[in-house]
């Protein structure tokens, strides 16, 4: 039964979770192609891809809630596929802005970062999944150890923060969606804080997940 499960999720639901998340990039090209992505349309793949960003983080955050409180284990073979697609539309949204936006002016952008706030946390919110695209493989958790390597993916939770801090920057006077995405943010990060604290307080010993089994999650 369990073997079934497993195998539905790899050749089935993956696959279709794939085709789903390029979704986005095929509405941009198909706009690009058709002239209809507005008077502007360097803004909207900056927007759109901005906004897929924030939304993949979300999706890939609540990957752990959703799969202890459905109790669906396999959840967990999304994440990183998920997590990947995050990082995937923060760089091709990084990269229409240092190539459509700026012109590859390094200088430019350097002074852009350093004396525009919203720029300056949006490259922060993108430094941070960038070490964990990089070691999402399962060859980084065994060079990592499982521990260390699950510290560091807790970035993700900064990446998030912070591209919710750009988003709500970068609004000018309506703040309902960014406040949309702070509070979903919010809540995920409190979900994780009760679930440490309440592992923690009966029970001195420390649950550790063993690199092995991270591993194996890693197709
Ligand atoms: C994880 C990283 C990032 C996330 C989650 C993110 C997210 C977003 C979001 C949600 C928007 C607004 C979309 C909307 O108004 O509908 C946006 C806009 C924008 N972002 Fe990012 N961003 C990230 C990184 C960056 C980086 C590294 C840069 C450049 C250094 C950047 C530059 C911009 C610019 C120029 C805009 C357009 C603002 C405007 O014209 O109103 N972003 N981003």
């Amino acid at each position: 039964m369990r073997m079934r499960s497993t195998h539905w999720v790899r050749w089935v639901l993956k696959p279709l979770v794939f085709t789903a998340c390029l979704g986005p990039l095929v509405y941009l090209l198909w706009g690009l192609l058709a002239g209809n992505l507005g008077a502007n349309p360097i803004r909207t793949i900056t927007l759109e891809t901005g906004t897929w960003t924030l939304r993949f983080l979300v999706i890939t955050l609540a990957i752990t809630p959703l799969r202890r409180l459905a109790r669906w284990s396999d959840a967990i073979r999304l994440r990183r596929m998920l997590g990947l697609f995050a990082f995937f539309y923060g760089t091709l949204h990084f990269t229409t802005y240092i190539w459509l936006d700026q012109f590859f002016d390094v200088p430019g952008i350097i002074k852009d970062v350093m004396k525009r706030p919203f720029i300056t946390v949006g490259f922060a919110a993108f430094l941070g999944i960038l070490p964990l695209a990089l070691t999402s493989t399962a060859g980084w958790i065994r060079r990592l150890g499982g521990r260390n390597w699950q510290r560091l993916h807790r970035l993700i939770y900064v990446s998030a923060i912070c591209g919710v801090l750009h988003y709500w920057w970068s609004v000018k006077a309506d703040v309902q969606r960014p406040q949309f995405y702070a509070t979903l943010i919010g809540l995920l990060l409190l979900y994780r804080l009760v679930v440490a604290y309440r592992r923690r307080a009966p029970h001195p010993v420390r649950s550790t997940v063993p690199a092995a089994d991270l591993m194996r999650r890693v197709p």
